[in-house]
């Protein structure tokens, strides 16, 4: 997996903090390298992860009580693209959804929110710490599963068709938009270019019972071809790939 040349937790470091140090395998240290990415419990309780001193300093949190995605989670409606991407509007009860690239999990808390049950795979480790951390003290938490692992080993492992849902949003390309929001800087950073992504859409699709949502820019080709159903975001697409069981219901 693909991991940051230097992590550590500034101390103080304690009880569920201290715990997840050791699980994510960060180090715990009093003073932070320069050249060291760093996790801090802030003097407001806030869990902020800054990118190393001498690049453009960056300082991120995953907060659903205030700003940007408390806003998105307050607003968040069965009608909105993501959700019937994976066509909550349209069934008895929320599917299970597993969120293959769960970055900061801002889709997976939203369809959480509304009521899916959904497993957050994040291989960054920093990345998968702060998720967990703001997964815990949600008030969706007992229908969040964020767990630190590669997409594939997970999909691998739960077998076929043990999902209704499989969702990827393999990270933007680098060109496109000038102006990116301070989360996908970070998340570009520590992730780097996405690699090919067509062993991942071939598990996707066989873990999943119902369809697979592909998160992409408007103006992207589709992940894996021409995809079964197209629903158009305010600056995202999702390409929706459904099996042929769930296909036929669907037309
Ligand atoms: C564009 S971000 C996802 C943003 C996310 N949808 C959100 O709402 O915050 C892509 C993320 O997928 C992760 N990722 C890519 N391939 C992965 C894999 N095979 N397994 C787990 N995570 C993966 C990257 O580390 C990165 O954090």
């Amino acid at each position: 997996m693909p991991q940051p040349t230097e992590a550590v937790f500034l101390a103080p470091c304690e009880g569920r903090d201290a715990r997840r140090c050791a699980e994510l395998g960060i180090r715990i240290c009093d003073d932070a390298p320069p050249s060291s990415w760093t996790l801090r419990r802030d003097e407001d309780g806030a869990l902020r992860l800054r990118t190393p001193q001498r690049e453009a300093p960056l300082a991120i949190e995953v907060d659903f009580e205030s700003g940007d995605l408390a806003r998105r989670l307050r607003t968040a409606s069965k009608s909105q693209p993501i959700a019937r991407a994976v066509s909550l509007h349209r069934r008895q009860s929320p599917p299970c959804v597993l969120d293959a690239t769960a970055g900061l999990g801002r889709d997976a808390m939203l369809l959480a929110h509304l009521g899916c049950s959904v497993i957050a795979c994040e291989r960054i480790s920093l990345l998968a710490f702060l998720l967990a951390d703001a997964a815990e003290r949600a008030p969706f938490a007992d229908r969040l599963d964020v767990r630190h692992a590669d997409a594939m080993d997970v999909l691998t492992a739960i077998g076929p068709s043990s999902v209704d849902v499989v969702l990827l949003d393999p990270m933007f390309p680098t060109q496109g938009r000038a102006q990116v929001k301070k989360e996908m800087q970070v998340c570009r950073l520590l992730a780097g270019p996405p690699g090919s992504q067509e062993v991942l859409v071939h598990l996707a699709f066989a873990a999943a019972r119902d369809r697979v949502v592909v998160k992409r820019h408007p103006h992207e080709q589709p992940l894996a071809g021409p995809p079964s159903l197209t629903i158009a975001g305010e600056r995202v697409r999702f390409d929706v790939y459904l099996k042929p069981k769930a296909a036929s219901s669907a037309q």
